[in-house]
């Protein structure tokens, strides 16, 4: 999309809001405001016809049939392994595992490269802003092989204290996990830096960044960022959820074992023994997510056919704005005030509950979230136990915040 101004690049998008039948709908009597886009974003009517498309009129399983409707699918389902390489600029398909989400990419490598690549007293280091997607899988391993977590804390504006980090560093470091932009903040991380910061220390130590909110505000490169595994999920990106994706360096890859054993994954099958795949294939057992994968190939079409450059010009101008206007409600207190953040807005009233102004805002047709957001450690470092979370989307718009703050007053009216 090209855009010669701010005006035309808002009138631009506003028109965006068009392929979304949902926007196009009210909530208890009132436009819909939807501002949950971090939890799952709103799909495309693009989206919703492909994989129509396939469920009326090509469904088959892949990979095995003989038949033209099957080898059809096969073609359109590898396709979509190419696209999401070139959208991340991996430097093969073969680097694009198919997961359900990224809370099961971050598993099947805690579960295949980790358990064998690390032992007890082995090191993993993750930040006080992770999600519980990238705490819990590491607990488990801290259980079942006795490897030992470290934390990188953050400053109160919720950005990483990266000397902390350079401090944490050690020889029994394998592996830095960390989020690319945390979901509750809205806060960015400096990945390239950590990422380079551990390479230095020790090159064999791989970097795993969370994408889940990353991939979806700006370009991606992961052989630029030179990140060993990247993961994330297909319904923050404007595709169907059950559709998640592992990005992994090829050699890495192809030194892991299977996550899980069945259909798709192997070359022969005896009861003497089995032999497995190449990746990603190896990792993918069982019948996949098929009509998902042809979603998500919608979604990265209709992304890439917007550009990331529209795409983060639109948010920051919102972003900006919105902060502006949220200065007006008394009493609030925002969570990630640091320079490099996404539209996501995190904060809390006073005493008011953040259930109490959920409740409020859905009546006035404003969709947010409220709570822990999963990252109750998060919310721990901050001292609150939940917070009110509005974030935008690519079809979010002014009038949208607009009857947030109008709801917000009116939550203050009846709870301040
Ligand atoms: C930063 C981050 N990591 C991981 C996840 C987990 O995503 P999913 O539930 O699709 O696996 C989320 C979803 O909220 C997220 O925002």
């Amino acid at each position: 999309m090209v855009a010669d101004s701010a005006q035309q690049l808002m009138a631009d998008f506003d028109h965006i809001r068009n392929d979304f039948p949902v926007l196009a709908t009210q909530m208890n009597g009132k436009p819909l405001a939807f501002l949950d886009s971090a939890a799952s974003a709103q799909k495309p009517k693009a989206v919703i016809d492909a994989m129509n498309k396939v469920l009326e009129g090509g469904y088959s399983n892949i990979h095995r049939g003989l038949y033209s409707i099957s080898q059809q699918l096969t073609a359109d389902f590898e396709g979509v392994r190419s696209k999401v390489a070139a959208f991340i600029n991996a430097s093969t398909e073969k680097e694009i595992v198919f997961t359900r989400n990224s809370t099961e990419s971050i598993n099947l490598i805690a579960q295949s490269w980790a358990r064998t690549h690390m032992e007890e007293g082995d090191e993993v280091i993750l930040t006080e802003m992770e999600h519980h997607a990238n705490i819990v899988p590491w607990q488990i391993l801290e259980r079942q092989i006795g490897i030992q977590i470290k934390v990188v804390p953050i400053f109160d504006d919720g950005s990483l204290d990266l000397e902390s980090f350079e401090t944490l560093l050690s020889e029994k470091t394998k592996l830095v996990s960390v989020v690319h932009i945390s979901n509750a903040t809205g806060v960015a991380n400096p990945v390239n830096k950590i990422n380079k910061i551990a390479k230095a220390f020790n090159p064999k130590i791989k970097v795993l960044v969370d994408g889940s909110q990353g991939v979806v505000h700006g370009k991606v490169d992961v052989q630029k960022l030179d990140c060993d595994f990247y993961v994330f999920t297909g319904h923050k990106l404007y595709g169907p959820s059950g559709i998640g994706i592992l990005y992994g360096k090829y050699d890495i890859l192809d030194g892991m074992s299977p996550y899980q054993g069945g259909g798709d994954m192997i070359e022969r099958v005896s009861f003497d023994g089995t032999t497995f795949k190449e990746p990603p294939y190896r990792f993918e057992a069982g019948t996949p997510a098929i009509v998902e994968v042809i979603g998500l190939g919608a979604a990265i079409d209709y992304i890439t056919a917007i550009g990331f450059e529209a795409l983060e010009a639109r948010e920051n101008e919102l972003r900006d704005y919105a902060h502006e206007r949220l200065k007006e409600i008394e009493g609030l207190k925002l969570f990630g005030t640091a320079a490099d953040k996404i539209g996501i807005f995190s904060f809390t009233l006073e005493d008011i509950h953040t259930s109490d102004a959920g409740m409020i805002l859905d009546q006035c047709g404003v969709a947010v979230r409220a709570g822990h957001h999963c990252c109750m450690p998060l919310m721990q470092r901050f001292g609150v136990e939940g917070t009110i979370r509005a974030s935008l989307g690519l079809y979010s718009n002014k009038a949208d915040i607009d009857q947030l703050i109008d709801g917000l007053k009116k939550v203050k009216e009846l709870f301040g």
